[in-house]
């Protein structure tokens, strides 16, 4: 029988917010794909679940996937088209084998996650394929929890987007929404502080760096961080009231 294909959400970092559920399917799965944003193999999303579910027995395999914009409509780079592929080939392997096979992502697989196009590309190659989603804590919430702040109450309007989108969009949604939170935002620090500084928005601004993680850092005046470098572990939520 082919075996299943899970997407597991794996949290933001600290592993006591890995669900059960999300544990329960590492456990029961003989294989382990893991997202690497580095040629060398090294994983977050493995370094997360490998400290809390046992790796004995298992096929553990590491995918190299550039970080590389994708915008959706358009024709995405090649290389990270190719990366897609060759990971789609090497998980249906398995699965034709009757191997159940799990790529564990950092945070939510619905959020920005390289899960959902390994399953677009998987389900593009053969139709046959089962696959499940298990969701898992995102940065989002685990920011907001960790700087003390609701994301939106009441009638108020969340929007999610990333820093590196261009400063037109990006003013547009902050003047339309009552809470922002921008992710991707460790390259392009002094563009937002600019941009908020702009719209007078900066005081209402937080960075949370490496939430979750024993070295989180909860910046309540991003002035501080325009000159430094952050770790690609950070969300910006500006909240309006
Ligand atoms: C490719 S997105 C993945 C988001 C993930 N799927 C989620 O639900 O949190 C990567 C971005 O998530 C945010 N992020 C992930 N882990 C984080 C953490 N521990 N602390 C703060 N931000 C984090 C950062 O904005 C980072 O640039």
């Amino acid at each position: 029988m082919q075996g299943t294909f899970y997407v597991v959400g794996v949290g933001p970092g600290d592993p006591e917010l890995l669900t059960l559920k999300a544990a329960r399917i590492l456990e029961k799965c003989d294989v382990w794909f893991a997202p690497s944003a580095f040629k060398h193999g090294d994983s977050m999303a493995l370094k997360i679940v490998s400290g809390e579910v046992s790796t004995k027995g298992k096929k553990i395999l590491t995918h190299y996937f550039p970080m590389k914009l994708v915008h959706r409509g358009k024709d995405p780079d090649p290389e990270v088209t190719a990366a897609w592929q060759e990971a789609a080939e090497i998980i249906v392997g398995h699965l034709r084998a009757g191997k159940d096979v799990v790529f564990p992502t950092l945070g939510d697989p619905a959020i920005y996650s390289t899960g959902y196009y390994v399953c677009e590309t998987l389900q593009k190659n053969s139709a046959d394929i089962k696959i499940e989603i298990i969701p898992g804590v995102s940065a989002i919430g685990a920011s907001s929890a960790a700087a003390g702040l609701p994301l939106c109450l009441g009638d108020e309007r969340l929007v999610v987007i990333p820093a590196t989108f261009e400063n037109g969009a990006m003013r547009d949604v902050l003047a339309q929404s009552d809470t922002v939170v921008f992710m991707k935002v460790h390259k392009v620090m002094p563009k937002i502080v600019k941009l908020l500084d702009e719209l007078d928005l900066l005081d209402q601004a937080v960075l949370v760096e490496r939430c979750s993680l024993g070295d989180q850092k909860i910046w309540t005046n991003i002035r501080d961080a325009v000159d430094k470098e952050i770790h690609y572990f950070s969300t910006i939520i500006v909240r309006r009231h």
